[in-house]
């Protein structure tokens, strides 16, 4: 007996894929089969989901004050299921629950200390994406959290209020762990967001939106197999948001603030609404802009964030859809084997039938402060090419760089491949000065920790290493596509006070559990 496993589209374009970039096989496949691959190998599912789920709301993370006023919250790591499709439960990884994990939330001023314990049985650990923070805090490879142990890290809050994200970065690991379902919101508050007439309820205004691609095997299980041979890694191709597959959401209000997180691996998303209505984008990875900007696309790679306020009418249904993308500046074979023609209907959102009415969006929102370059005395070029930052691949054992305490650097990266990269840079929040030696486009204009990186292009971006010198614990700065960044596309860096020399990073991977 041969249990029948319904057609995938899916994996026929993997394999294709992996024909095609085998030089001796695009020899055989000749003109007509690359036709057919090409033509093959995208994924639309517009018009294709019922939308019959409600979107899942992450819980907000529950938390005591501890008698030095410290806010504390428990993580546990833990494996389960869930059942996303009809059919098998699907095995994943969660944060106090079976996938994802619940939305911290902690004001500016505040100490928080995490109490991150581990039962899966391997070692991981877990990053605090887009904090300003001490690097022995900071989550990062050298923060492994062992099996059975548990990891305390504390520091004192203080950046301005942003859509921030949680997730593993165990070297080599971290595609992975992300993969089955390791990661949540954080959400930083201050006083001046507070203050501004902008949805912020959550949960019934304010919505975080975590648009993750994944694949399904004929048993309902993530198929995690199939990424090796692509040249970004896993596509997957469906979409889970907040680990709700098909999902709608019913607005009560006329106006909605969706905290849109790439949470992807290696997928860029082109997000827009079906009927083209526009939208306000408000905030970037690092915290409100300082003006909305009307628009009715955004882009965003792997791990990037935007927040946007949209407009409900009373009873209507519109689709979040992510468009083929239109800025990826990539050549059109690679933007169609690395997901850049796909389409993806990501959530429905539905007007009530009667609607609270919001105030309209203000003109003016945050002060963002231009740093400045001018007093910078140090620019830096790294080169992203195939899995190598300037020529190296990362070393758990060398620091590349130390960058001094209290300046403002400038560093130019370098695509140069003709494959899409993207850059992270971990305790700091980075201004885009140019990109191809252009004035950034408006959405780049603001805080950002992630940036897409033109193939064959360059970005040239500003950032302040303010506080938390240690010569010894370094920071990561890497490609955000994950499987590149598995791979070794990353390096280390640490802040050094004035004439102090880098240091060694600690021997075994850093911090043991206790
Ligand atoms: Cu979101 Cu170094 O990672
Ligand atoms: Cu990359």
């Amino acid at each position: 007996m041969t249990t029948p496993i319904p057609a995938r589209p899916v994996k026929r374009r993997r394999l294709l894929k992996t024909a095609l970039i085998g030089a001796p096989a695009l020899l055989v496949a000749g003109a007509g089969g690359l036709g057919i691959a090409y033509a093959s190998a995208v994924t639309d599912t517009s018009g294709e989901i019922d939308f019959k789920n409600p979107l899942n709301v992450p819980p907000l993370a529950e938390s005591t004050v501890d008698a030095e006023g410290r806010r504390v919250f428990e993580l546990t790591l833990r494996s389960g299921s869930r059942q996303f499709k009809d059919g098998a439960a699907t095995g994943t990884w969660g944060f106090n629950g079976d996938y994802l994990g619940p939305t911290i939330r902690a004001a500016r001023g505040e100490t928080v200390l995490f109490n991150i314990h581990n039962t899966l049985g391997e070692t991981t650990s877990v990053h605090w994406h887009g904090m300003h923070l001490p690097p022995t805090a900071d989550g990062g490879p050298h923060q492994s959290v062992h099996a059975g142990t548990t990891w305390s890290p504390s520091w004192k809050v203080d950046q301005p209020a942003a859509s921030l994200w949680y997730h593993p970065h165990p070297h080599g690991e971290t595609a992975r762990h992300v993969y089955r379902g390791l990661a949540g919101m954080f959400i930083v508050d201050d006083e001046e967001s507070a203050a501004l007439a902008l949805p912020k309820t959550y949960g019934v205004d304010d919505f975080p939106v975590i648009v993750q691609d994944r694949s399904f095997d004929g048993d309902n299980q993530f198929d995690e197999s199939s990424g090796l041979f692509t040249n970004v890694g896993i596509l997957g191709e469906e979409i889970l948001v907040n680990g709700t597959y098909a999902p709608y959401l019913e607005a009560t209000t006329t106006r909605v603030r969706l905290r849109l997180l790439n949470g992807s691996g290696s997928r860029v998303f082109n997000f827009g609404f079906t009927d083209g209505r526009g939208f306000a984008l408000i905030g970037t990875d690092g915290g409100l802009r300082a003006e909305p900007h009307g628009t009715n696309r955004i882009q965003l790679s792997p791990a990037e964030r935007a927040e946007i306020v949209v407009d409900v009418a009373p009873g209507e249904k519109v689709i979040l859809r992510s468009y083929a993308a239109e800025d990826l500046d990539i050549d059109p074979f690679s933007q169609r084997f690395d997901g850049g023609d796909d389409v993806f209907d990501v959530l429905e959102l539905r007007g009530a039938a009667t609607l609270t009415e919001s105030p309209a969006v203000p003109g003016k929102l945050v002060d963002v402060p231009k740093l400045d370059v001018d007093k910078s005395t140090e620019t830096r070029k790294f080169q992203l090419s195939g899995f190598n930052l300037n020529g190296k691949s990362m070393d758990m054992d060398r620091i590349d760089f130390g960058v001094e305490k209290g300046t403002v650097e400038i560093w130019e990266l370098e695509n140069g491949d003709q494959q899409f990269h993207n850059f992270h840079v971990h305790d700091v929040q980075f201004q885009v000065l140019k990109v191809n030696g252009e004035n950034p486009p408006e959405h780049l204009r603001g805080w950002k920790d992630t940036v897409y990186l033109r193939p064959g292009g360059k970005t040239k971006i500003a950032m302040e290493f303010k506080d938390f010198a240690d010569p010894d614990m370094p920071y990561m700065c890497h490609c955000h596509v994950l499987y590149h960044e598995d791979q070794g596309l990353m390096g280390q860096f640490v802040v050094l006070e004035k004439g102090q020399k880098v240091g060694k990073p600690p021997k075994d991977g850093g911090h043991e559990g206790h």
